[in-house]
């Protein structure tokens, strides 16, 4: 019986350990000691990232160096990655689809972590016809950096030896880049979007990461090519499944060379949480 019993009490100890942390919306002491150690390693640049698709190549470049003391860490349901790109610390979150997911761990970042700056990248759909699936935009709408010299990057234009792009991506300044929480897929509210609102980009996070960083007065970029005319209608049509891996590695590549031109001093963020660090 006080064996049954004691088994009892067990699972019952266990059931609100699980509860404990499942339902934790606050950082422990621990976890905070954790984070004290990793920002050691800062200020970062704060690499955001939607999906799986768009952080795998990341991952898989000799270009990131993984730390090797704190290589990462898991809070509240979000992985924080840290390392180097060419000697500049970064710590990468992936967000998930969508606003709301974007915002959020564009806040955790910005409160955990001594961010000096936020890159966001990834695929988007195309409003602008002008602009061919592969191509890399960078919108100035969200940007807070002066002019960059893009020329001498090469992407490239075939997935394999027979299906090619027209021509070879190209990275390209645009006025605008919209989001809203609804995947793109009809030709004529693409045409409504780029008539209205002049939208290059249209995908599902960047203006809640902007919202996020702006508010806290950090300085951000979004880098998004170009993997479909969102709902189709011309040649290229709604191409994503054909070019999505070409699209999502021209992304990083532009990422990867755009990291390590940021300054790699510290920054002019308020030092009064880092004293302590
Ligand atoms: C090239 O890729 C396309 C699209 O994924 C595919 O249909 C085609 O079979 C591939 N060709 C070769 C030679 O692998």
């Amino acid at each position: 019986m006080g064996g049954v019993r004691q088994q009892l009490m067990a699972a019952v100890l266990v059931a609100v350990a699980l509860m404990a942390t499942a339902a934790e919306g606050y950082i422990t002491q621990k976890t905070w000691g954790a984070i004290r150690r990793a920002n050691r390693a800062g200020p970062f640049v704060g690499l955001v990232v939607p999906n799986t698709y768009e952080m795998v190549p990341v991952l898989e470049s000799p270009s990131f160096v993984a730390s090797k003391s704190i290589p990462n860490m898991d809070i509240q349901g979000r992985r924080f990655r840290f390392g180097t790109i060419e000697g500049q610390s970064v710590v990468m979150v992936m967000t998930g689809l969508s606003m709301l997911n974007a915002g959020l761990t564009t806040q955790m970042l910005l409160s955990l972590f001594r961010v000096k700056g936020i890159v966001h990248w990834g695929i988007a759909g195309n409003a602008n016809e002008d602009l061919q699936i592969g191509d890399v935009t960078i919108p100035e709408y969200w940007a807070h950096v002066s002019l960059w010299n893009w020329q001498g990057m090469e992407l490239p234009a075939c997935v394999n030896a027979t299906t090619c792009l027209p021509r070879a991506p190209r990275v390209t300044r645009v006025s605008k880049g919209c989001s809203a929480n609804v995947f793109l897929d009809n030709a004529e509210y693409r045409q409504f979007l780029r008539k209205q609102f002049g939208c290059t980009p249209v995908e599902m996070e960047s203006a809640a990461v902007a919202l996020v960083a702006h508010t806290q007065g950090v300085p951000f970029l979004t880098i998004r090519s170009l993997s479909d005319l969102a709902g189709g209608g011309s040649a290229l049509g709604n191409e994503a499944s054909t070019f999505l891996d070409i699209a999502a590695q021209n992304a990083v590549t532009v990422m990867l060379k755009f990291v390590p031109l940021l300054g790699k001093s510290g920054s002019e963020m308020d030092d009064g949480a880092a004293a302590d660090m």
